[in-house]
């Protein structure tokens, strides 16, 4: 392909998610972890955490997949998002295997009523499920440059200083483990946005939507930061707990 529509707007949405993801509520967690303030109480919080956000994929993907059906998609970019569910998958199972392998849990079950571990319907987690599960009807490259060059992006520029600063081997691995598939996704959302994005239109779309994830998603990291230090998440960010929690497993 010589002609790369969208090369101009994935460019510009992964700076943006770059720089955003430079500054968030997760430098704290560095921080700590760099200054060996990161006690295993807090490290057990953090990976149960992400456990939940990771697990959560299924669902989303579960719905997209569905919408891939509608669109018209060559089958390279289906191949592609197929390699992302189960790379997110394998993410999902590694926090799973620490939390065992640490003792923090006796056994699978005990993630999902593990307080860092629910999924209530009344949180910032699932106010980012949501969002990404609401796409489920969008057009595929539309939602891929949310996520990838919107949410991944942020990911990577926290995950990577975070590993440098952890000093516990196996916690280390946890995350650096996770580089080369989230490089990959960074990648093929670059590719799928480069090379399909091709409206005005969908253009703004793609501005419109990965800001709003941008947002969603930061709002998560915050409750995830306020987990770990067990702090309560404040009520005006809209993420009240207690009022109603409905645990769905
Ligand atoms: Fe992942």
């Amino acid at each position: 392909m010589t002609e790369l529509p969208g090369k101009e707007l994935a460019r510009e949405l992964i700076e943006q998610s770059r720089e955003a993801g430079m500054q968030t509520p997760m430098n704290a967690i560095i921080d700590a972890a760099r200054e060996g303030r990161l006690d295993d109480g807090a490290a057990s919080r953090l990976i149960c955490r992400l456990w939940a956000f990771e697990r959560l994929y299924y669902y989303i993907y579960g719905g997209w997949g569905q919408g891939m059906e509608l669109n018209d998609y060559p089958p390279g970019v289906k191949y592609l998002f197929a390699r992302q569910i189960m790379d997110d998958s394998t993410h999902e199972m590694l926090y799973m295997d620490t939390m065992l392998h640490k003792g923090w849990i006796e056994k699978q079950a005990d993630a999902f009523t593990h307080p860092c571990g629910i999924f209530a319907i009344n949180c910032a987690l699932s106010s980012y499920v949501y969002s990404l599960r609401y796409l489920a009807s969008y057009p595929h490259d539309v939602r891929v440059a949310a996520l990838n060059l919107g949410t991944k992006v942020m990911e990577m520029a926290w995950m990577e200083p975070l590993a440098e600063a952890l000093t516990d081997p196996e916690l280390k691995a946890v995350f650096t483990s996770q580089f080369v598939e989230n490089r990959s996704h960074i990648s093929m959302g670059r590719r799928i946005v480069e090379e399909q994005v091709k409206t005005s239109f969908e253009s703004e779309l793609c501005r419109r939507v990965s800001l709003a994830t941008r947002k969603d998603y930061l709002k998560f990291l915050n409750e995830l930061v306020n987990m770990v230090f067990q702090r309560e998440t404040d009520a005006q960010s809209g993420q009240v707990r207690g009022l109603f929690q409905r645990v769905i497993e």
